[in-house]
């Protein structure tokens, strides 16, 4: 079977046809095994994808190149985004799940491509949980967010993201018409509890699972 050009899991849903499938979207080093308890954590029932980021930084995958820590190769985040993209869209193919309700579920620099996917493929998720997320890039083609649900877990002492951009990140998607919900926890870059079971209550009223 092809890998679409991800190493991936795909892991169907109980067939609940309102809910999303939950596009797992992993940090730096991580792989596509981290985040599979994470979402029947968020949502119970839904299907998820889950790939492995195709870039190796000294064998710590990546989805997209940095330059260094916070600083990115906009290029390879650009070029990066659409090979994403149309990954969801040959997945959506192969395992038959509605292209045009994917919510992605990114942490860290899985956050960082979820962000720039809506901002650069706008249409490709029907919302978003980023979790420690920062602003990916600017986009020269204003996206029409309009109405798009995004979740967006901080940590007032994270010491990768200042607070301010992930402020601007809220502010640049707000932009665009996204409809954001930005929430601290006084904690640092690593997921607590209380960011699993924030976002687990904002996906409920959100909206993305057909409710
Ligand atoms: C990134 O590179 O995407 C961010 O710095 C977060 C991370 O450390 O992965």
């Amino acid at each position: 079977m092809t890998d679409l050009g991800f190493v991936h899991r795909w892991v169907p849903g109980d067939g609940d046809a309102s809910l999303p499938t939950l596009l797992l979207l992993h940090g730096t080093g991580g792989n596509e095994a981290d985040l599979l308890s994470l979402g029947p954590m968020l949502m119970p029932g839904a299907s998820v994808l889950s790939p492995r980021g195709n870039v190796s930084e000294n064998g710590a995958p990546r989805f997209f190149r940095r330059l260094a820590e916070g600083v990115f190769d906009i290029d390879d985040l650009i070029a990066r985004t659409h090979e994403l993209a149309e990954f969801v869209g040959a997945a959506a193919n192969q395992y038959g799940f509605d292209a045009t309700n994917v919510v992605a579920v990114g942490y860290s620099n899985g956050a960082n491509i979820a962000s720039s996917m809506m901002l650069l493929r706008p249409g490709t998720l029907a919302g978003g949980v980023l979790l420690r997320p920062m602003v990916p890039l600017e986009p020269e083609t204003p996206p029409d967010l309009s109405g798009t649900p995004v979740y967006l877990g901080a940590g007032r002492m994270d010491p990768i993201v200042p607070v301010e951009n992930v402020e601007q990140l809220a502010e640049l998607l707000r932009g665009y018409g996204a409809d954001v919900m930005l929430t601290w926890q006084p904690t640092g870059h690593g997921l607590t509890r209380e960011d699993v079971l924030s976002a687990r209550d904002w996906l409920a009223g959100s909206g993305v699972a057909g409710s």
